[in-house]
């Protein structure tokens, strides 16, 4: 396939045609010149590759496939080699069934512990996010498959994912929500990026030309193709202009009209169409070479098991009350018979088996207690009383329903069902020795936590979680993960508490996210960032830091074989420009036998000391390299002089939020921060809409959108009749009726044209005709 003249041979129609998708996942094919279509699927934790019905949020099903745990516990593992074998793993899965590329990893950063997808995202840290995330790209590619990582940047909400504004400063792009996007491109290589539906600093990402071009490629060097997310494509002729290379899903015209018109009136360059098809052209050429592989499901199965257990984290382990003997416990709580091993959403696996954990522990007793909602009855909690009573240990399994976390909409808040706090607070109060399993996608508040001996939290654990859950409980296996995201006490806790969630985020905490946040603030956590427990113990000694790396030595010191992670923190030389108190900078996971010692080299560079300053710079002055088992466990520590420049402190920093972070900060201080006044934004009447306004919004006060938009609504749960209240009908109420105009054409299979959505704009805008 010669790229450069097939290119030469295309009309313009053709090419603006070629640059959007076939259908809900494919390319287009262009028989005449000898162009195959090229097939795409979600996702980052398991292939969802469908074959009938289509589509973009996980409703419909898929061929079977592995689901590997969701990014919340692969996360947790802080084993790049071992997200890089999932990663290879599901490019065989994928070449297998004909696909070409896989929509994954995702690695925005966790920015409140509400964000509905948090549990498809790596941490709340752009360092360990954006490590795992190149190792899963470049393990996924070096099967032949393409990785896609997502969703480019600042997409860190539910609420208005389509059409919010994430606002934020330069330096906090930069050093928070760019960075693991940095890595992965740099180390990962990955064929193709995907930009956000949102927008950033007032532009859409899939226009923004600073962010896909001038960032993305010319300064990380990317020479994939940007795909939008699906149905993110706000200004078609922006887009080619901003290098926002291939509109998906496909089967529409938007815009079409226009881009022939731009090109033709001089207003969009040709050229620019033209470094588009080429960046298609070379991924479709690479996918017409792919050869169909052949896998092994059952070692995709056992690998899947072996992320679970080395991303379960033990929280706590009072008197070594774990590992338990089977025998002597009983099982409390629904999620024993159905845990919960993934998320709602375009990431939605069809596993191809899922192991309980009654099946994996078939021989101890177990009684559900509540129901799938997590409710309890009096008899249902008397008889898990009587349970927990009779045996020595009670094992309590609780978490996060369904319908608590998905994506298109954030959590409501920290809290468990009010079920499973009375069901463990229940056992609890009559077993000294009850232990609590958690599932779900990220931090829960436990008002019973010191009423209970032990917790094992494992996050979303895929298809072989309940296996993992019995190895872990029983000591099959030793816990070794370790949480990427701070567990603060309560919501209250959360910095962006007041911004998050908002139609236009404003990201006024900064820089101050998870740790960096609770460190700087000297604000308790129930459990640090980078905290998990082992059966085992180590010791750290033998500190050697230099510019270029850390060197420490560990050893195992109990009596069974683990797995640690020696986390490296640097802080900041006292005064100059604000900084977080520590800043994680290295790890590395290492394994050892009991007894067994062994030097770990974890490199540093001169972005281990930097800050953005209109471009990285590193301040100079005496640093403190800390290495650790979390970010507050630290182990040992050394000072190291690092020569750099001297800059300057703003005069607004002085006594500011920034430098104190007592209470919040206000849009005063943010403002500064900013550099300048914060946008305003009109207030959303008729008269005033545009088609990046959904249905939802317009129905207001505009009686065309209303009638629509209960249409919609109505359909939609008529169509879901019993599983009105599941997770996916919600989704897809907003997903739908949430959706800008624009992305109705988009990704309504071409039943809506651009035409009959600028009718539904002109009557919601109360004018009747052109
Ligand atoms: C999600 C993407 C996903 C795409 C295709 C979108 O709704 O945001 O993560 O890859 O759908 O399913």
């Amino acid at each position: 396939m010669d790229v450069e003249k097939i290119i030469a041979s295309m009309t313009l129609n053709e090419k603006i045609a070629f640059c959007t998708g076939a259908d809900m996942w494919h390319t287009k094919a262009l028989k005449r010149l000898g162009i195959p279509a090229m097939k795409m699927s979600d996702g980052p934790h398991g292939l969802r590759c469908q074959e009938d019905k289509t589509d973009f949020i996980g409703i419909n099903k898929s061929r079977p496939a592995t689901c590997f745990p969701t990014a919340v516990t692969a996360g947790a593992t802080w084993d790049p080699e071992l997200y890089a074998a999932e990663g290879a793993a599901i490019g065989f899965e994928a070449l297998a069934s004909g696909v070409s590329v896989v929509l994954g990893p995702g690695c925005n950063i966790k920015r409140s512990p509400l964000g509905g997808r948090n549990f498809e995202y790596l941490s709340e840290d752009p360092y360990v996010s954006g490590k795992m995330a190149a190792a899963f790209v470049a393990g996924q590619q070096s099967t032949g498959a393409s990785s896609c990582v997502k969703h480019f940047a600042a997409n860190s909400q539910e609420y208005k994912r389509q059409n919010g504004d994430s606002r934020m400063d330069e330096r906090t792009l930069r050093e928070i929500y760019l960075t693991a996007f940095e890595i992965a491109v740099k180390e990962g290589r990955p064929d193709t990026v995907m930009c956000a539906y949102n927008k950033l600093n007032g532009i859409h990402c899939s226009d923004h030309k600073e962010l896909l071009t001038g960032i993305l490629r010319q300064e990380w060097g990317f020479d994939g193709t940007v795909i939008t997310d699906w149905g993110a494509t706000h200004n078609r002729i922006a887009g080619f202009r901003a290098g926002c290379d291939l509109d998906m899903p496909g089967g529409h015209r938007f815009m079409h009209k226009d881009v022939l018109r731009a090109v033709r009136d001089g207003s969009l360059q040709e050229q620019d169409v033209d470094a588009s098809v080429r960046r298609v052209l070379r991924l479709v050429k690479k996918s017409a070479e792919q050869k169909k592989v052949s896998f092994d499901l059952q070692a995709h199965h056992a690998l899947a098991l072996e992320i679970a257990r080395q991303g379960a984290v033990l929280l706590k382990n009072q008197d070594n009350i774990l590992p338990i003997n089977p025998n002597e416990a009983v099982l409390i709580g629904y999620m024993a018979e159905d845990i919960r091993y993934q998320g709602t959403g375009s990431s939605h696996v069809n596993p191809t088996r899922v192991v309980q954990l009654t099946q994996a522990m078939p021989d101890t007793p177990y009684i559900p207690c509540c129901d799938s909602y997590g409710e309890v009855t009096p008899e249902s909690l008397a008889q898990a009383v009587c349970a927990a009573k009779a045996h020595k240990v009670a094992v309590v399994v609780a978490g996060l329903p369904t319908i608590y976390e998905s994506e298109a909409f954030d959590r409501a808040n920290m809290a468990l069902p009010e079920g499973h706090n009375r069901m463990i607070e229940a056992v609890a109060q009559v077993n000294s020795n009850t232990v609590v399993v958690l599932l779900g996608g990220g931090p829960m508040e436990l008002p019973w936590e010191k009423q209970v001996r032990g917790i094992l939290y494992m996050g979303l654990p895929g298809q072989a979680g309940g296996q993992a859950i019995a190895d872990l409980l029983t000591g099959v296996a030793n816990p070794s993960g370790k949480l990427t995201e701070s567990w603060p006490y309560t919501y209250t806790d959360v910095v962006c508490r007041d911004t998050f969630g908002q139609r236009n985020p404003e990201y006024r905490e900064g820089i101050y996210v998870g740790y960096r946040y609770y460190e700087t603030a000297k604000k308790e956590v129930r459990y640090p960032f980078g905290h998990g427990l082992s059966y085992t113990g180590f010791t750290y000694s033998h500190l050697n830091v230099t510019p270029k790396s850390v060197s420490v030595q560990v050893e195992n010191t109990g009596t069974v074989a683990g797995r640690e992670v020696v986390q490296v923190y640097i802080a900041p030389p006292r005064g100059g420009i604000h900084r977080p108190a520590k800043e994680l900078k290295g790890f590395a996971k290492v394994p050892l036998e009991p007894g067994q010692r062994t030097t770990v080299t974890i490199p540093l560079d001169s972005r281990s000391f930097a800050l953005w300053q209109d471009g990285w710079v590193v301040p100079e002055g005496t640093y403190t390299v800390m290495v650790g088992a979390s970010c507050q466990d630290i182990r040992c520590q050394d000072s190291i002089f690092i020569s750099g420049s001297t800059l300057s402190v703003p005069q607004w920093q002085k006594g500011s939020w920034y430098e104190t972070l007592r209470g919040l900060p206000d849009r005063k201080e943010w403002e500064m921060l900013m550099g300048g006044p914060a946008a305003e934004y009109p207030p959303l009447k008729k008269g005033t809409y545009t088609l990046d306004n959904t249905l939802l919004e317009m129905q207001e006060d505009a009686a065309a959108s209303r009638m629509l938009y209960r249409l919609v609504r109505f359909a939609i749960v008529r169509a879901h009749g019993k599983n009105a209240d599941s997770p996916e009908c919600r989704m897809l109420v907003e997903t739908t009726a949430d959706c800008p105009l624009r992305g109705l054409v988009i990704s309504g299979k071409g039943l809506l044209t651009d035409g009959m959505v600028k009718a539904i704009l002109r009557l919601s805008n109360g004018k009747k005709r052109k």
